[in-house]
C-alpha cells in the first residue's frame, strides 16, 4: 500500500476502472507476479513445464545385482530395440524414473520394487512377479493382456526375436549397488 502512488491519487476504488497508464502498468505487474508466484514456490522454470506437481524427492532406490545367468538372445540387437521402443519411458540410472521406472538390475528382480518410483499400478504391485525370462516374454508381448489394469501404456513387441533380444539386453544391465545403500533384494 505505502508504495502505491495510484492508490494515493485515486482513493476511490471505482476510479480504477478508468484506467490510467499507471493502473495499466500495475495490472501488468500483477499478472507477472501471479505468474511468478508459483514459479518461486516450485523452484524454477521446470515447474511451469511440469505443472508444479512435484513431490519431494525420495531417497534413490537400488535393485540388487542380478544373479540369474544370461539368457539366449542377441543383446546388441536388443540394445537397439530398447532404444527404439523403451527408452522414451525407461532410463537405466538409479533415481531416474520418468514415465516408467528405471530398469537397472531388472533381470531377476521383483516386480514393482523401487521405493522411489511412486506410480506403480496396484496390479503390478500385487502381481508377485519376478522378472525372469518367461515373465518378461509374456509381459513384453502384450503388457495390457498380461497385466490388466497395469500402467505400461505400450502395445507390446510382436516379434518374438526382438523380445528375446531385448530381454538378453535387459539381462546385461548390471550395476553394483554403492556401498551403504539400501537394496531391494532379488527374489
Ligand atoms: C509409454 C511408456 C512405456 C514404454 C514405451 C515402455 N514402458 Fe515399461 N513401463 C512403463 C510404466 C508406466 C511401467 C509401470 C507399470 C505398472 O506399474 O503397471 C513400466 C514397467 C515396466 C517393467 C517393470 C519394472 C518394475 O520395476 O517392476 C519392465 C520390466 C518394463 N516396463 C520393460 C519395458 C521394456 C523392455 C519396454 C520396451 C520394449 C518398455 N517397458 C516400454 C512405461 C513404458
Amino acid at each position: 500500500m505505502q508504495c502505491d502512488s495510484t492508490q494515493l491519487s485515486n482513493p476511490k476504488p471505482e476510479n480504477h476502472r478508468h484506467s490510467s497508464t499507471a493502473f495499466r502498468f500495475r495490472r501488468i505487474v500483477d499478472v507477472m507476479l501471479s505468474l511468478m508466484g508459483p514459479v518461486a514456490l516450485c523452484g524454477g522454470l521446470s515447474a511451469i513445464v511440469s505443472g508444479c506437481d512435484r513431490t519431494p524427492a525420495l531417497p534413490v532406490a537400488y535393485r540388487a545385482l542380478p544373479t540369474l545367468a544370461l539368457p539366449a538372445g542377441d543383446s546388441s540387437a536388443g540394445n537397439l530395440v530398447f532404444r527404439n521402443e523403451c527408452e522414451k519411458c525407461h532410463q537405466l540410472t538409479p533415481g531416474k524414473n520418468f514415465k516408467g521406472p528405471q530398469l537397472m538390475n531388472i533381470y531377476g528382480a521383483k516386480a514393482a520394487a523401487l521405493s522411489d518410483y511412486t506410480r506403480y499400478s496396484q496390479a503390478l504391485k500385487t502381481s508377485h512377479w519376478t522378472w525372469d525370462q518367461p515373465t518378461l516374454q509374456r509381459y513384453l508381448a502384450d503388457p495390457g493382456g498380461a497385466l490388466p489394469h497395469g500402467k505400461m501404456l505400450y502395445d507390446g513387441l510382436l516379434d518374438a526375436k526382438e523380445r528375446q533380444d531385448v530381454i538378453a539386453y535387459l539381462a546385461t544391465l548390471r550395476s553394483p549397488v554403492p556401498i551403504s545403500k539400501t537394496v531391494t533384494p532379488q527374489s
